[in-house]
């Protein structure tokens, strides 16, 4: 298969990279720098020269604070940028993959969402990838938006988080013996290698559309991860669960915002546990 990746140097762009040469598929990938996806004729014509058979956007402005701050960006990255390249994709019948997320969810469903649920997202963040999805798939009948949660992975990190959630809580571990956690929000913690694996797998069934969920099997809340982190590395820090009641500063962020993986299942695709992930990425940064 040939790919063509936006955000090459992201927790999953660098990931989707590395297994995609793995497994013998020609990849076409881009960094910001060399390709930003607001540059739609730019895009637009790697995409006709490069003819391949799949897009995958695994771009995003994510740092959800500063999404709130800047909306305009929010949406020019992650729902406006879309379209020319869904409406190429699908002049093209290339498959379009692009990513969205657990906060296009309210998280006031009390159980894990299904690619079915209806998004009410609670904060700009998810307003925004919300638009994303409506864009990829108005646009396009190639598209296939892939919702995951709580993505870590790489050795620094998402550049734009300056890090990410596992990192930050070893971060403060060295310096801390104890460290507060929120209890309230239950989360998929998902492993970039595990999400990009599943993604190429999904790809393996052509002529597939519409939203998939991918997210590591299982959920906890911030504070359990936090624990199963500190467990992992052995270390003495105690993690101290708070309520914070789903507020971040002025921010709302979804009380339970879970995932099932129920179409992926059903073809075969699975991820293993979020444990399970956590356990490499530990022995990776190792
Ligand atoms: N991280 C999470 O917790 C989480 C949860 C659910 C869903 N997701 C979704 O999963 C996807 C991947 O997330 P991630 O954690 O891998 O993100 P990430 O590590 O922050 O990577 C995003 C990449 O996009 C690049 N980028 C930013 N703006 C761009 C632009 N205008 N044009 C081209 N590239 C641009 C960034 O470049 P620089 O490196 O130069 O900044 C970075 O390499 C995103 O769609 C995200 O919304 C993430």
């Amino acid at each position: 298969m040939k790919i063509l990746l936006i955000g090459k140097n992201g927790q999953l762009g660098q990931e989707i990279d590395k297994q995609s040469v793995e497994k013998g598929h020609e990849v076409h990938s881009f960094s910001r720098e060399e390709l930003n996806i607001t540059d739609s004729e730019k895009v637009k014509s790697k995409i006709e020269s490069i003819a391949p058979d799949a897009v995958i956007n695994a771009s995003a402005f994510h740092n959800v604070p500063v999404c709130e701050e800047q909306p305009d960006q929010a949406f020019l990255i992650n729902a406006t940028a879309l379209a020319p390249i869904a409406q190429v994709c699908s002049e093209k019948n290339i498959m379009f993959v692009t990513y969205s997320t657990d906060y296009v969810f309210d998280g006031l469903k009390g159980t894990p969402y299904v690619e079915e649920d209806k998004p009410s997202p609670v904060q700009m963040y998810g307003i925004s990838k919300a638009a994303g999805e409506y864009v990829s798939l108005a646009y396009s009948k190639t598209s296939i938006v892939i919702r995951s949660s709580g993505v870590y992975g790489g050795k620094y990190g998402s550049r734009s988080k300056k890090g990410n959630f596992v990192l930050g809580i070893l971060e403060q571990a060295k310096t801390e013996d104890s460290i507060e956690v929120a209890k309230e929000q239950f989360v998929n913690p998902t492993y970039a290698p595990d999400l990009a694996k599943a993604t190429l797998e999904l790809l393996e069934h052509r002529n597939i559309n519409g939203i998939y969920h991918l997210a590591n099997e299982g959920y906890c809340s911030w504070a359990e991860f936090a624990q199963e982190i500190i467990k992992d590395k052995g270390l003495p820090t105690k993690i101290i669960p708070v309520d914070r009641k789903g507020i971040a500063g002025s921010l709302s962020r979804p009380f339970f915002s879970a995932l099932r993986n129920t179409k992926a299942e059903k073809l075969g695709v699975k991820l293993p546990t979020w444990q399970d992930g956590l356990r490499r990425y530990i022995a990776y940064l190792n």
